[in-house]
């Protein structure tokens, strides 16, 4: 039997935040912003970084961005949404100001180059769609539950809420699924420079 191999999965060594504080300062979050949920079900974003004085940036489709999906059974490539310069984001939203997650952003900032970075919400029992990003994304688990999981090509790993960090390679096909009976979120970030390359 083929071994499963995990190599689209990258947990960062040497880095580990605080899950506590996560869990803390995301409920204070989360009585000043509400997930944004445009065109898409069992999905919310809040974003933690905007174009510098640009509250524009947060809005819209600009919480999605670009991606490739295979919608139907002709088994045919389409492009969605709009390309994103993520570059630019390099902000921290004002309501993440002096909360754990301005230190979180400040060392992930340090270590990667990114771009936007969202709390991403994952309702019950639901998935994403079968899709591919421009760009590997970078994932703290903040609340999940053991039926939670992020396949890549044929390849599910549950990532645990336990203060670690960990890329993902979805410039490859990929999805997200939670099978439990409550909300996932996670802190996910674009990264710039492609570790799978
Ligand atoms: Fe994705």
């Amino acid at each position: 039997m083929a071994h499963l191999n995990f190599s689209d999965f990258y947990t960062v060594p040497n880095l580990k935040f605080d899950i506590g504080r996560l869990r803390t300062d995301l409920d204070l979050v989360l009585k000043k912003r509400k997930f944004q949920s445009p065109g898409v079900t069992n999905f919310g974003a809040i974003s933690l970084n905007q174009i510098p004085n640009d509250e524009n940036s947060t809005k819209g489709n600009n919480v999605r961005g670009i991606y490739w999906t295979i919608p139907d059974e002709t088994g045919k490539e389409v492009k969605r949404d709009i390309p994103i310069d993520e570059s630019k984001y390099t902000q921290l939203v004002p309501e993440f100001k002096k909360t754990y997650f301005e230190e979180v952003y400040e060392t992930l900032k340090k270590k990667f180059k990114l771009g936007r970075v969202r709390l991403l919400l994952k309702e019950p029992r639901s998935t994403l769609s079968w899709h591919k990003d421009p760009e590997p994304r970078l994932h703290i688990p903040i609340i999940t539950n053991k039926g939670c999981a992020m396949v890549i090509e044929n390849v599910a790993k549950h990532l645990p809420a336990d203060g670690n960090v960990t890329i993902t390679n979805n410039t490859k096909y990929h999805n997200f699924f939670n099978g439990g009976e409550q909300d996932r979120i996670h802190l996910v970030a674009c990264v710039l420079e492609n570790p799978f390359k």
